[in-house]
């Protein structure tokens, strides 16, 4: 494992970095959530609150969550504790308990992740079976079913450790770059093929109009605000990690609007596959709205799409291997960052080896991910919307705190200047404000 004179593991390559952090950002949310946020809030109204808040708060938070990783070069726990001891009525503790809460979100967020992540894997293996006419196995990777779902769980926790183990430079970093380029290409095939199905335009026009009667709904900010910090990762400290293992000279504020163009970039490219397939699907006799929504997303993706991949033929079974297999990569490359989190806490805090800090976590995530699948009505959905809506937008709303109020603006990162006091008033005041706001309206 690569690693800097202090013994740190770090990124052999700025481009690594991007990879990386752009993996981690580049999941479900963008491929799956994005698309039916869109359409269900007003098409085109949705995209430009969502861009609004991308820019305002969503990225500004980024920035502050990855610097205070940067700064502290220590895993998220360390990284906040030390932010908070630089206050001078010093606030270590309040520090950790920030700490321990994003690790815990993490470990939630894995939890259900891999679960959806799973289903992704199962329905890629699915394509397979049925193209070479293995009935059975279709049955059992496409059927909602306690056994599949544990054995798919499984089955990404252990790819997500395998890259783990292998540490930051060969196994995180290595990985981001051969699967983020896959990702693209998969993507952009797709879309272009897409397009071409009759009735796909109809979708098009879908996602790009703007209802505007939808701009006076307070949902519409809330959902925006939710999906862009989810989007971004911001909140369960993986971008800290990655921010704490970047090279001392780089430029923190490029690197973090990169990789905010490029998950906005395949957010929208997904919204042009996804809306137009849906109505592709629609054009062949498939429902796919009630009452002006998009009925329940997992129908859409695991009936809807399937059916109309089924349409196709024996190609079919190529279109929807593609697809699926873009949503594993992109669901892989997720789950990778927040694993980092509490293991680079075993490992920096607690003097673990890494092999043993990658067990401990997977094995409590699968435990985690286990009673979910056990009590899944229950606890599926509540745990998703906890997190999404409001546990990483307020931790988000933390780091603004931290880095505009507690910590003294650091002098070490490097963009000095009118810009650099312009974005400091900026998350000292206008972010905390903005998003109390938000926070309000829906009360
Ligand atoms: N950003 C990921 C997505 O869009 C989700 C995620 C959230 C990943 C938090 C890691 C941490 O799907």
């Amino acid at each position: 494992m690569s690693a800097d004179n202090t013994g740190r593991p770090h990124f052999a390559s700025r481009i690594g970095f991007i990879f990386a952090a752009a993996g981690s950002a580049v999941g479900l949310g963008n491929i799956w959530g994005f698309p039916t946020q869109v359409a269900n809030h007003g098409g085109g109204a949705f995209i430009i609150i969502y861009l609004l808040v991308m820019i305002l708060l969503a990225v500004p938070a980024l920035y502050a969550e990855l610097s205070i990783g940067f700064i502290a070069r220590a895993n998220p726990v360390e990284a906040l504790r030390d932010a908070c001891r630089k206050h001078p009525t010093q606030k270590p503790l309040f520090g950790s308990v920030l700490g321990f809460v994003s690790l815990t979100a993490a470990i939630f967020m894995l939890g259900f992740y891999s679960i959806l992540a799973g289903w992704m894997l199962a329905h890629s293996l699915g394509s397979v079976f049925s193209a070479i006419g293995w009935e059975k196995g279709v049955e059992f990777v496409t059927q909602n079913t306690v056994q599949r779902n544990l054995s798919f769980c499984l089955l990404v926790t252990s790819l997500t450790a395998g890259i783990i183990f292998a540490g930051v430079k060969r196994g995180i970093e290595a990985w981001s770059k051969r699967l983020m380029p896959l990702l693209l290409l998969l993507l952009g095939s797709l879309i272009i093929y897409v397009l071409f199905l009759p009735g796909a335009q109809q979708g098009l026009a879908l996602f790009l109009r703007p209802d505007f009667d939808a701009f006076l709904q307070p949902k519409l900010y809330l959902a925006a605000m939710g999906q862009a910090f989810f989007s971004l990762s911001v909140g369960v400290g993986g971008m800290m990690i990655y921010g704490s293992y970047l090279r001392r000279d780089e430029n923190l504020g490029r690197l973090t609007m990169t990789v905010a163009g490029l998950d906005t970039l395949v957010a929208f490219m997904a919204g042009l596959l996804i809306i137009p397939a849906l109505f592709a699907a629609q054009s062949i006799g498939e429902t796919i709205m009630s009452n002006g929504e998009l009925i329940g997303r997992s129908q859409l993706i695991f009936d809807v799409l399937p059916r109309l991949f089924d349409s196709l033929g024996w190609f079919g079974n190529v279109v929807g291997f593609i697809f699926f297999t873009l949503l594993s990569i992109a669901s892989i490359t997720s789950t990778i960052s927040s694993t980092e989190v509490p293991v680079s806490y075993l490992i920096e805090s607690k003097k673990q080896s890494r092999n043993a800090a990658v067990l401990l976590v997977s094995i409590t995530v699968l435990a985690l991910s286990t009673l979910i699948v056990f009590n899944f009505e229950l606890l599926f959905r509540a745990i998703i919307a906890l997190l999404t809506h409001y546990t990483l937008p307020l931790m988000g709303l933390m780091y603004f705190v931290v880095i505009g109020w507690i910590r003294p603006w650091p002098s070490d990162l490097n963009n000095e200047g009118i810009f650099k006091t312009l974005l400091r008033m900026h998350i000292k005041y206008i972010c905390p404000i903005l998003m109390l706001c938000v926070f309000v309206s829906v009360m």
